[in-house]
């Protein structure tokens, strides 16, 4: 089905949010370059896919089962394309964990990391040798800013976020002997399924193992700020899936992205101070010690990032 012309870009976890998002985007683009093979681990969820790829459905993308974590089910999708040809491979598919490290089980944090480290890794394995021997070809991984800036409760899903950024950092400079690149996406909080499976995990639990204070200020303080975050800052899985498919058409396409300017200075503090406090202490302060100064930024950055506001200051 794919001409010669067309890349062929295989995208992790398209049963929804921002994998869903950039197989529609690139299916659909205008100058029909792309040809998508939209993969996720559970074929039942395909029905949001097809009805947003409309007319694209079995033209310009196609839906396969992938399951990141099996490397069977992995092997088996790439030996189904022809010569095993994936010219730019977007891992998107991730797992979220939240709570205090005491309470989540050993065999819950390896699953972290088995689908958001392990995962890409698996698939990075599969599609390096065709890339390498065609000496082209484009990896972009869905990061975060989590794996710049560690953020309190998300201990292990920083931890897989940051063990990725550097495995892709090594990985960028011998790739580009083959003229490969990696691009890494680093979105800030996105308003799509990802929050609510959390808050869905979390109201489940009784955080065995963690102590009272531990719990109570991760539920009356972490929680209700982490929602105001994703209230305020929040972008779009259609905005950030944008931004990717941008990236994508570069032709030398950047290594870093952060597809949230509202969010550069956070990561911004723990470059300004090699010490490290300035990030750990801000955090610290802002959450525990001066929760008004906490939303009166949030609500200054709401003023300045509404439409009337921008379009006084930046009239078109
Ligand atoms: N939402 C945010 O705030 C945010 C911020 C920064 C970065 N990100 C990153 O963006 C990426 C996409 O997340 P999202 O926000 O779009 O969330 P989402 O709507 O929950 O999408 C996650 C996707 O990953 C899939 N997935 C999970 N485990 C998989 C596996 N083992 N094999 C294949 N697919 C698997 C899910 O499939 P199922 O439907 O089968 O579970 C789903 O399609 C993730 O890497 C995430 O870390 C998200």
């Amino acid at each position: 089905m794919a001409s010669d012309s067309k890349k062929t870009v295989l995208i992790t976890g398209c049963s929804s949010g921002i994998g869903l998002k950039i197989a529609v985007q690139l299916a659909h683009d205008p100058q029909e370059r792309y040809h998508v093979i939209a993969t996720m681990r559970d074929l039942r969820k395909s029905g949001k896919l097809e009805a947003e790829s409309g007319h694209s459905l079995n033209k310009t993308l196609e839906i396969k089962q992938l399951d990141v974590t099996q490397e069977d089910s992995v092997k088996k999708c790439l030996d189904g394309l022809p010569d095993r040809k994936v010219d730019i491979l977007v891992n998107n598919a991730g797992v979220g964990q939240i709570g205090p490290i005491e309470s989540l089980s050993m065999e819950d944090i390896r699953k972290v990391f088995e689908t958001n480290f392990f995962g890409v890794v698996n698939l990075v394995k599969e599609v390096l040798p065709g890339m390498k021997k065609r000496g082209s070809g484009h990896i972009v991984v869905i990061s975060s800013v989590m794996g710049l800036q560690g953020i309190l409760f998300n201990d292990i899903y920083a931890a897989s976020k940051f063990a990725i950024e550097g495995f892709c950092e090594s990985l960028a400079v011998q790739l580009l002997k083959f003229n490969i690149f990696i691009s890494l996406i680093e979105p800030g909080p996105v308003n799509t399924e990802f929050e609510m499976k959390l808050m869905e995990e979390v109201s489940r639990s009784d955080f065995p193992g963690a102590d009272p204070e531990t719990i109570r200020y991760f539920k009356d303080i972490y929680l209700p700020s982490a929602h105001e975050i994703f209230v305020t800052l929040g972008q779009t899985p259609d905005a950030v899936a944008k931004a990717t498919v941008k990236v994508i058409g570069m032709d030398q396409p950047v290594f870093r992205h952060q597809t949230n300017i509202l969010y550069t200075p956070l990561t911004a503090l723990k470059y300004a101070d090699n010490t490290g406090n300035l990030s750990v202490r801000t955090f610290y302060n802002l959450l525990f010690n001066y929760g008004s100064m906490f939303h009166f930024s949030l609500n200054f950055l709401r003023c300045i990032t509404c439409k009337c506001f921008r379009r006084r200051v930046m009239p078109v």
